[in-house]
């Protein structure tokens, strides 16, 4: 579904905002399923602000909601300073979205794109041109301008999905999950252009599925779950809410594997992969003792890697018990609920 909000004054932006986004409560049902189950953002302009959760844990629904695109059931919201509820007209002038999926048309050009969205946002004939040659000279589709957007790339697409928000000038702009099936040369494309548009001073309020990504990009970082904040915070206070990390040793041989396992009773066991993983905080000292209690146990590992806590540990710890597959290569950790805020 093309989700590009129309924009009803031209070229937003309007008064500084105190927060770029404050919500309160939000909620969201679909049936007889809570999709958001009273949802609470602080999001100060310009920032970045990255929502994550597992497939269907409703980031969507709530850019949605944010966007106006569809109403939340209860709790209030306001976009850069408008009355979500109130004043929707003020917050569509003020944002930009992309949507999860293409809002390209495949059929016209991409520069015929490009001045649809300018048409729609009733920039003048003259400024149209001048905003479609510089994005599209931004955003390196230039050259392939005059080409049917359906002969581009899945790069190329999500470049131009992105600079047909910018057309309006949106001083918030939502981005559901920009760089899903880019490859890492488009993604860090994609990433250098999210913060040079910070440093414009748009605030980008991006959903992923991309632990790194939110690493990278996210002054705040917050995980969806079961409909509510399981927690939030920056990635540095996220990865503290999880135990450290853990020393892995993997075996060859099916023999050797059980033996260390029997000598190893406090490791938790990955049978299928025949590995062992032991917790620890990586530090010099401590790897010394473990090595040390190794080659007294007599056990010799094939492969023995450090793993220090990353957003992805946040991830499956927070988020564990849903309808997650098993994450075999990560820690048994228990469900935690925790909040950095
Ligand atoms: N229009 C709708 N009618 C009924 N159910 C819906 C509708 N839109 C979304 N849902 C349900 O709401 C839940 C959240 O969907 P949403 O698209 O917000 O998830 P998401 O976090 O964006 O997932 P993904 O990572 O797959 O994009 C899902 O269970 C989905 O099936
Ligand atoms: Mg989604």
């Amino acid at each position: 579904m093309p989700s590009t909000v129309m924009p009803t004054s031209s070229r937003g932006g309007g008064r500084p905002a105190p927060a770029a986004v404050h919500a309160v409560g939000l909620r969201k049902s679909y049936g007889d399923k809570t999709v958001l189950d009273g949802i609470d953002l602080h999001i100060p302009a310009g920032t970045v602000f990255a929502l994550l959760g597992p497939n269907g844990a409703g980031k969507t629904t709530a850019v949605k909601i944010l966007s106006t695109l569809i109403t939340a059931d209860g709790g209030r919201a306001q976009v850069a300073g408008h009355d979500l509820a109130a004043a929707p007209d003020g917050v569509r002038a003020a944002i930009g979205v992309t949507g999860q999926f293409s809002a390209v048309d495949g059929l016209i050009t991409g520069e015929e794109n490009m001045r649809l969205m300018a048409d729609l946002h009733h920039l003048p004939a003259r400024e149209g041109r001048r905003v479609t040659a510089e994005l599209l000279e931004r955003f390196d589709l230039a050259d392939v301008a005059d080409r049917p957007a359906q002969s581009y790339s899945g790069g190329m697409k999500r470049r131009l999905d992105i600079a047909m928000t910018l057309v309006g000038d949106p001083r918030i702009i939502f981005l559901d999950e920009p760089t899903t099936g880019l490859d890492p040369r488009s993604r860090h494309t994609m990433w250098q252009i999210i913060r040079e548009l910070v440093t414009g001073g748009v605030t980008v309020f991006l959903t992923t599925q991309y632990l790194e990504e939110a690493d990278e990009l996210a002054d705040r970082i917050a995980v969806l779950h079961d409909g509510r904040i399981a927690a939030e915070g920056t990635a540095g206070e996220l990865k503290r809410l999880i135990p450290g990390g853990h020393v892995r040793l993997r075996f060859f041989d099916p023999a050797a594997y059980r033996s260390a396992a029997a000598a190893l009773r406090g490791a938790t066991r990955d049978d299928e992969e025949l590995a062992l993983q032991i917790p620890s905080d990586g530090s010099q000292r401590e790897l010394r003792s473990l090595l040390d209690w190794l080659d007294s146990a007599g056990v010799e590992a094939d492969e023995l890697t450090v793993h220090t806590p990353d957003l992805d540990d946040v991830f499956f710890a927070l988020t564990a018990g849903t309808d997650q597959p098993n994450q075999p290569n990560r820690p048994n950790r228990p469900n935690q609920k925790g909040t950095a805020r």
